[in-house]
């Protein structure tokens, strides 16, 4: 099992607090801790039994992934990206990449893992596509000013300590005019306000039995080995119940280290360099409402899901002007908006 440490609100405070840069010790540690839990996880791999690197694993992945995120392509328009330069920060197992190389935009993936970047490598030599693939850290990308048209980043930015800083790096590789879309996860959804804050807390308890553990795969359809390993992980750490540590442990698995969640105020003073910023709520759970979430029609899951649902989308553009980013950099640092936009995500 798993060594790595989740990273608790006792970590995150000083971050917050002094707006240390990414060279502090304590940066470093927490970044380390998210490459090796990726490495040994590429994301959404554990969704398929079929061989990894085979056309029948990306087939099922795929298969997976679009059923789960119907909106998912259409909120992308992989169509709309033919001869763009497109930048994907945290590439997966490169379902979207392959779209973006299929609608002919000249891809490039940045993964903090050499796992994602080989998953998703393969896949585009089984499929003769082509495509860029870098070893690198959204909160530094190894990329010049202005080098992308879109920079596509789903479900990843969340998990790097400096969530804002990897969001000035996507202006400042993005050219004049073009586009960011980003996914991050959202704080007023049902899933942080009810699941994780209430159902999941009082779930801790039925788990410390074995009879506890069989009702919550019974009403919760969770693997077996996870809820043990949540069983473990509760006997261990007493800080269990800490809001930090249930974001970390019931987003990605009980040993992400590191999940943040934000609200749609703090996505838009994350983006204030950029322009046309909007945002849109999407994806919804059944499993969040047992009993009666496999029930209800699509139509009221839509709803749920744009009004509560746990994925925030921000799409915002780089401005044309150049000469005003210097004076709106100062007028971001004047304002603090690191510190506020972190004093909402890291939770107390
Ligand atoms: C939850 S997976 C998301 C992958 C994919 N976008 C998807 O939706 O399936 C998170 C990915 O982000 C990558 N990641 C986390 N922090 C990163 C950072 N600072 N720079 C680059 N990649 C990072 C991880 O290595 C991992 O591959």
């Amino acid at each position: 099992m798993s060594t790595l440490l989740s990273v608790g609100s006792s970590e995150l405070a000083p971050i917050a607090e002094r707006c240390m840069p990414f060279t502090s010790s304590v940066q470093s540690n927490i970044k380390r801790q998210v490459q090796n839990f990726w490495e040994n996880s590429p994301c959404d791999s554990w969704f398929t039994n079929e061989p990894p690197g085979t056309p029948a694993f990306y087939r099922s992945l795929d298969e997976h992934r679009y059923k789960v995120h119907s909106r998912l392509q259409s909120a992308v328009g992989f169509e709309r990206t033919t001869g763009l330069r497109v930048l994907e920060i945290g590439c997966g197992c490169g379902s979207e990449a392959e779209r973006f190389a299929r609608a002919s935009a000249h891809y490039t993936a940045v993964d903090l893992t050499n796992a994602a970047l080989s998953i998703t490598k393969r896949r585009f030599q089984l499929e003769g596509l082509d495509g860029r693939f870098i070893q690198g850290d959204a909160e530094n990308l190894p990329f010049a000013n202005n080098s992308f048209d879109l920079v596509y980043s789903h479900g990843v930015l969340h998990h790097t300590p400096d969530t804002a800083r990897a969001i000035r790096e996507v202006h400042r590789v993005l050219s004049p005019g073009g586009r960011a879309v980003i996914m991050l996860y959202y704080r007023d959804s049902f899933n942080y306000q009810v699941n994780l804050r209430l159902v999941r807390r009082f779930r801790a308890y039925l788990l410390k039995t074995e009879l506890g553990i069989k009702l919550a795969r019974k009403i919760g359809h969770e693997q077996m080995a996870e809820l043990q390993r949540h069983k473990e992980l509760i006997r261990q750490d007493p800080d269990y119940l800490d809001m930090q540590h249930m974001l970390n442990r019931n987003t990605d698995g009980p040993d992400n280290p590191l999940s943040q969640a934000f609200s749609k105020a703090s996505a838009h003073r994350m983006f204030c360099q950029y322009t046309n910023v909007k945002t849109e709520v999407m994806f919804w759970n059944p499993n969040w409402l047992p009993g009666v979430g496999k029930l209800l029609p699509r139509s009221i899951e839509d709803r749920l899901a744009s009004y509560w649902g746990w994925h925030l989308w921000i799409y915002a553009q780089k401005r044309r002007l150049e000469f005003a980013h210097p004076v709106r950099l100062q007028r971001m640092a004047a304002s603090g908006v690191n510190a506020q936009v972190r004093s909402e995500a890291l939770v107390a």
